[in-house]
């Protein structure tokens, strides 16, 4: 039985989606958890909302400051926000590129270099971050996004050595469909299109042929990142239905 007794967390996208369903889940499991978002998390005891701008370094290592006023210590970040912003090579506008690196990357990193000091010192963490099938596999006007997600992984695997012998644990989950709003592109959900229903599940490149829920990519998260998890760190779980799996 997982149990999150006596921790404290952030989880960085609480307010929506995947982030929402983890700080649900470690609030649950017993953990008090700090969401870091730019829209309010829904209020519910125990979860405790930051307003916080991931792309302003400044503004995250403040929030962190003050999570360690208000909790006293962080045993556990989950990364989760992210932003995804169609662009193709040739019209790959900078100021989108910059703001897919600064949420997806930059943030995830820096929030590890926050927490990662005091974890070392305490001897004991715990960090998941949410990257996605798109480290790996690619489709067109997805080259920020893509970049983001795969150097996030590499991230994951470099923190986890530099921090291995103190006791922090460090992993990340890679989803491939979750039904969320990031599904949603130009107001249509992406996985009640014709395009994912011939490619997906016609064609079934998903085995398990169908999106999965945020709760479903939530206990993986909550697991990997639970004191039940003592010998996984450095890894990227893919949750993806399967479809990383088919040639
Ligand atoms: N939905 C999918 O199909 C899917 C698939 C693979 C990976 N992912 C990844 O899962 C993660 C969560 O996405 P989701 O599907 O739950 O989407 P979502 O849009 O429901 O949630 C993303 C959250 O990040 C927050 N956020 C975005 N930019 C921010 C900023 N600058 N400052 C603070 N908060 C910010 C949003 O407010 C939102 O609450 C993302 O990293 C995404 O890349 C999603």
């Amino acid at each position: 039985m997982i149990s999150y007794s006596g921790k404290n967390a952030i989880v960085t996208g609480g307010a929506n989606g995947i982030g929402s369903a983890t700080a649900q889940l470690l609030v649950e499991l017993g953990a008090r958890v700090a969401v870091f978002d730019r829209e309010q998390a829904a209020s519910a005891p125990n979860i405790k909302s930051y307003i916080v701008d991931l792309s302003d370094l400044k503004a995250c290592e403040d929030a962190v400051n003050q999570v360690k006023r208000d909790l006293g210590s962080i045993e556990i970040l989950i990364n989760v926000a992210g932003v995804s912003i169609p662009n193709f090579l040739a019209e790959l506008n900078p100021d989108s590129y910059q703001k897919t690196l600064a949420v997806n990357l930059k943030a995830p990193v820096f929030l590890m270099k926050f927490v990662g000091n005091e974890m070392a010192k305490n001897g004991y963490g715990r960090m998941v971050s949410v990257t996605s099938v798109h480290a790996r596999q690619s489709e067109p006007a997805s080259i920020a996004y893509d970049i983001t997600k795969a150097g996030l992984e590499a991230a994951t695997r470099t923190a986890a050595l530099e921090l291995a012998e103190s006791g922090v644990l460090v992993n990340a989950v890679a989803p491939g469909f979750v039904m969320t709003r990031m599904s949603i592109v130009d107001g249509v959900d992406e996985t009640e299109s014709d395009w994912f229903k011939n490619i997906y599940l016609e064609n079934k490149r998903l085995p398990l042929q169908r999106a999965a829920q945020p709760i479903e990519i939530a206990r993986t998260i909550a697991w990997l990142a639970s004191d039940t998890n003592t010998y996984v760190t450095g890894q990227t779980l893919v949750v993806d239905g399967g479809i990383s799996s088919r040639f």
